[in-house]
């Protein structure tokens, strides 16, 4: 394995204009992530001393979004898309003062496994290039790697300008190139613009490297990790790879799914073991679900943790901050934001617990509300431990109920009820015999005389 010192060039300057979009391709995801952190995050994983992220002109939220994935990484503008070569210099000044292996990686092939980009630059020891390349179903687009006699890759024909012969070769580049050269500006300065595009072509550094003597190594990946996104059909089918792959995973890991094809994942969705997920159940970024959980059918998470032992859905939301607790039980139509369920409490059915918490063993009734927002402000509602809740009650913020106190079906609290108490707001009932025959008897008597 390579010990030489990495700097990481991630080419992220193309609006992608197969996308038909207005923003550009770096910033569309997948599993949860823009394809700009995926491609940071392999980075790092692949454990990179510098990592610099080209973009174009214009694309204040691209810079913003790689500053937010990796803090202090440094950001080059190539002022127009003249090509993969052009692009990776415009990252001059960190290439001049890195001296050691540099990989190119393109933002829109986020599906290369570490492994992969490790087996990359491990080739490095016997060449002094690098190109990942693998056998596509369908090579339209992508360059043909043309092999010599002794498996070197001899040049890249980009798909427009190839022959057919070279079109039929099935080889093609997967676009991560790793160099150990005396100077890659060097060698990517000498690239000229005359092909079907027009533009500065990175793939012709094999060509010219072989004029100076530089041998170049092919390395060979799965189709699937390979997929290059330039259109939204492609887009969908990395998210599905990805899916699959992410269920595999938990799978594997001790996870239980009875439809996995139902169930997303997020990039960051952590599950325990023996956690068994029914079908259509979405996890959005930052989800957690510690052993032994139970997710019921048609649930939805964003942000969430869920606590061992806990029984979560069916039809469940939970919105950022909701933290749920071992062995609570959350059911059906029930919401919860920025709120904790402690140990065991249970809010069955149809209820919105916003901003709040509530107490070890608690019960939730149905119906009721945490009425956490006035129109201008969020305020907190504090359920005590084994406090019962009565259906319908409308708990208005900021309030306070006190462990094991009552609170009546039906009643709006807007005052601190104190621990063991019951609280109860609700008109007296009034009941008065053999009124309905009564009014039964004259509304027939009218009808006749109508
Ligand atoms: C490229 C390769 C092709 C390979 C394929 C793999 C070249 C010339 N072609 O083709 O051999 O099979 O990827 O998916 O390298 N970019 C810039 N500035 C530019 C142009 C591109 O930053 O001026 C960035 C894009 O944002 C993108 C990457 O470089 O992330 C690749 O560009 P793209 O236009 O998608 O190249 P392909 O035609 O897919
Ligand atoms: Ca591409």
């Amino acid at each position: 394995m390579s010990q030489a010192s990495l700097l990481i060039v991630i080419l992220a300057a193309g609006m992608g204009v197969r996308m038909r979009s207005r923003r550009a391709k770096a910033l569309h995801g997948i599993a949860g992530r823009s394809l700009l952190g995926h491609a940071l995050a392999a980075a790092k994983v692949v454990g990179a001393q510098d990592i610099a992220v080209v973009v174009g002109p214009d694309m204040a939220a691209v810079r913003a979004e790689a500053l937010a994935q990796a803090p202090g990484v440094a950001l080059f503008e190539q002022a127009t898309q003249s090509g993969t070569a052009d692009a990776v210099l415009a990252a001059a000044p960190a290439l001049e003062r890195h001296a050691g292996d540099v990989l190119v990686l393109f933002v829109d092939t986020p599906l290369i496994e570490a492994s992969t980009l490790r087996r990359l630059l491990a080739a490095l020891e016997q060449a002094n290039i690098a190109v990942l390349g693998f056998e596509p179903d369908d090579p339209t687009g992508y360059g043909r790697l043309l092999l010599d006699a002794d498996g070197h890759v001899a040049a890249i024909r980009e798909h427009k300008d190839a022959t057919a012969d070279e079109r039929a070769q099935r080889l093609c580049n997967a676009g991560a190139m790793a160099f150990r050269v005396p100077s890659l500006t060097g060698l990517l300065g000498r690239v000229r613009n005359d092909n079907a595009s027009g533009e500065y072509y990175l793939t012709d550094a094999i060509t010219l490297g072989r004029s100076d003597g530089l041998l170049a190594a092919p390395v060979v990946c799965a189709p699937e990790e390979a997929l290059g996104i330039n259109t939204r059909e492609q887009l969908a089918t990395a998210e599905a790879i990805f899916q699959r792959r992410a269920r595999t995973k938990a799978m594997r890991e001790g996870v239980t799914m009875i439809a996995p094809d139902t169930v997303w994942l997020s990039y960051d969705t952590a599950l325990g073991r023996d956690v068994s997920i029914e079908p259509n159940v979405f996890f959005g970024p930052g989800v957690t679900v510690e052993d032994g959980a139970q997710i019921l059918a048609n649930s939805h998470f964003v942000g969430a943790r869920i606590g061992a032992g806990a029984r979560v859905g069916p039809f469940a939301r939970l919105r950022p901050g909701a933290n749920v607790g071992p062995d609570v039980h959350i059911g059906n139509f029930v919401e919860v934001k920025n709120a904790s369920l402690e140990a065991g409490a249970k809010a069955n059915h149809l209820a919105y617990i916003g901003d709040g918490r509530v107490g070890a063993g608690a019960n939730i009734g149905a119906g009721t509300i945490f009425c956490n927002y006035d129109g201008f402000n969020k305020h907190f509602t504090d359920v005590g431990k084994g406090a019962f809740i009565g259906s319908n009650a409308a708990l208005v913020a900021p309030v306070k109920i006190g462990d094991g106190a009552y609170v009546g079906a039906g009643s709006v609290i807007a005052r601190n009820v104190e621990a063991e108490a019951l609280a109860i707001v609700r008109a007296s009932q009034q009941v008065r015999p053999g009124w309905a025959s009564k009014f039964r008897a004259l509304m027939q008597s009218r009808k006749k005389k109508a």
